[in-house]
């Protein structure tokens, strides 16, 4: 009996370090798998629980029971705790999953700046717009040009005084950067038949930069041929795309002027809407406003596109779109177009 009893306070010194031990290893666990592990030190086959346990029918008869209970409270302690363990590591964890994936409503939104139009493209948008409001189709040409479309074609052979070579770039002997969006007539009358109304816009390119040029700028070229066109339909077709473009009270004025591919032609000016006429330094003085040139197609073109001169006449003309977008927004430098200053681009 005596033996018996140090045997008991021996098994219950062991059961209570094992419990402490325990408590300790689990109070540090803080993930599934550490979890695991000290199930299988202190539950495993191996741990001092199981081995306890199983020896119990070796011991003798009054030991049994006593042995048995212990032991039996060490593991619904020791389960009891691993469960409520594991269940606290899995609220925990759904908890950093939570976190994760919510979205702060109350948080200021990120500030997507959009990018806008240049307003050149604006500009020949609008100029579109109304030419098609006319029934005229839009057309495009190469920027790279030979020497036939941009000059030959166009009724300035080689020795021919507009041709200013210092003007234009050239690429290689017969190639240039086209100087005007001109050639583009001749190309679409070689591929189409009259009745032709067309706009083109695009970039030309001139050896040519200070205040008011620039090496790069854009033209919206005008072409019509048919039967029985005449200076009237060229007036007022202009007339119509002034006062849709500035305004009703804009007065449009001709005069005369020189191109090698229109014969007559003119040059257009608008009355300045700065001095309403008056004269200013904007429009030095004059009240008028160059935006165009224009003119009848001069019936030579017809030869190199195999049109009948007898039977169809044309009229054409072309416009500074950087002219005509200074004018319309108050824009008084040529070089804003092409900085891409966005407090300027933005404005539009
Ligand atoms: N191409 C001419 C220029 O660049 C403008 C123009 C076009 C004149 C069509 C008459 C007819 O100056």
């Amino acid at each position: 009996m005596e033996q018996n009893n140090i045997k008991t306070e021996e098994l219950e010194k062991n059961i209570s370090a094992e419990l402490k031990s325990f408590k300790s290893d689990l109070a540090k666990a803080d993930s599934f798998s550490s979890l695991e592990n000290i199930r299988t030190k202190y539950l495993g086959k191996k741990s001092y629980l199981s081995v306890m346990q199983k020896s119990i029918g070796t011991l003798p008869n009054d030991l049994k029971p006593i042995v048995g209970k212990n032991t039996n409270l060490l593991r619904q302690n020791i389960e009891g705790s691993l469960e409520e363990k594991e269940k606290n590591l899995k609220a925990s964890e759904i908890d950093r999953e939570m976190r994760k994936e919510s979205v702060d409503l109350s948080l200021p939104g990120r500030l997507i700046s959009s990018g806008t139009k240049n307003i050149l493209s604006k500009v020949v948008e609008d100029i579109e717009e109304i030419f098609i409001g006319m029934g005229f189709e839009i057309a495009e040409g190469p920027e790279i040009e030979t020497d036939y479309y941009n000059f030959e074609a166009l009724n300035t052979p080689e020795d021919h005084p507009a041709r200013s070579l210092h003007d234009t770039m050239f690429v290689s002997d017969h190639v240039l950067l086209r100087t005007q969006t001109s050639p583009v007539q001749i190309r679409y009358m070689e591929e189409n038949e009259p009745p032709i109304a067309i706009i083109v816009p695009g970039r030309v390119y001139r050896k040519d930069y200070d205040i008011s040029h620039t090496p790069m700028f854009t033209q919206v070229e005008g072409l019509v041929v048919d039967e029985n066109i005449n200076f009237g339909n060229l007036k007022w077709t202009l007339e119509t795309f002034v006062r849709e473009m500035f305004g009703k009270d804009r007065m449009v004025r001709f005069r005369p002027h020189y191109f090698p591919f229109t014969e007559p032609s003119a040059e257009v000016d608008i009355s300045c809407n700065i001095c309403d006429g008056k004269g200013c330094r904007v429009c030095s003085g004059t009240g008028w406003l160059e935006i165009l040139g224009a003119g009848i197609v001069d019936p030579k073109l017809y030869s190199f596109v195999k049109y009948d001169p007898e039977r169809f006449t044309g009229f054409a003309f072309g416009m500074g779109v950087e002219r005509i977008s200074m004018l319309k927004y108050g824009i008084n430098d040529l070089r804003l177009f092409f900085e891409n200053d966005l407090r300027f681009v933005k404005q539009f």
